[in-house]
């Protein structure tokens, strides 16, 4: 059974990058209507960020860790088992300030785990993922980054998104962005709809 983890940020009820991530993952469903999906908004969840014990219990060796420790690592544990089982990631992200939400960084910080996500190596870092995960990211921004102008300078969302998921062994990645969001009128209706075609001609 094909795994999809579902995975939005934005707290908006009429967002747009959580509407076009769940436009995907309905079209996904009709391709593998006995796919499971694994559905996560982090800010919504609130996902808290990681403090000083659950540092301590992340360099633990896992056979070492006290009963404290491996509660604290309940949450990061369940959201690397997610990861590990997913065969499609999907990710409804809004720019906020030139970035992604605080929430979702919190996310990749409880994801990006040494000995369980990653590994270290003689040659440096290697990635423990199993191979073959495909990400698609669906964006939305007040206003437009394009690749090769000097405002794709100010997009500190896919650049940074393609590294840490790259450092984690996930190459495959699709974006998509619904831009000029802050625009409003036919500007605004015209990124979504760009967004909806690019969405519309991928193969799933
Ligand atoms: C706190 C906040 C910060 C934002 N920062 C930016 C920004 O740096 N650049 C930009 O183009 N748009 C920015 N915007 C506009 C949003 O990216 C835009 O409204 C987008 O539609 C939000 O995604 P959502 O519809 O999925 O919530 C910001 C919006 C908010 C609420």
């Amino acid at each position: 059974m094909p795994t999809l983890l579902h995975i939005d940020s934005s707290p908006r009820s009429a967002s747009v990058s959580t509407k076009l991530s769940a436009e995907f993952v309905e079209k996904w469903m009709e391709q593998h209507p006995d796919g499971r999906v694994i559905h996560h908004n982090t800010t919504l969840e609130k996902l808290p960020f990681i403090d000083e014990s659950t540092l301590g219990a992340f360099f633990t060796p896992a056979e070492a860790r006290s009963t404290e420790q491996k509660q604290q690592l309940a949450l990061s544990d369940k959201l690397v088992d997610e990861l590990i089982a997913a065969d499609v990631l999907v990710f409804g992200v809004p720019m906020w300030n030139l970035g992604i939400p605080a929430s979702l960084k919190a996310w990749i910080d409880l994801i990006v785990r040494a000995g369980r996500t990653f590994t270290y190596t003689a040659n440096g870092v290697a990635p423990l993922l199993p191979a073959g995960k495909k990400a698609y990211v669906f964006t939305a921004r007040g206003g437009s980054y394009p690749h090769d102008t000097p405002a794709s300078a100010f997009d500190q969302q896919e650049p940074y998104l393609k590294t840490i998921f790259g450092f984690l062994g996930i190459q495959e990645i699709t974006f998509i962005h619904a831009e000029n969001q802050s625009r409003g009128g036919d500007a605004s209706l015209a990124g979504v709809a760009k967004a909806e075609e690019e969405i519309a001609a991928l193969a799933v």
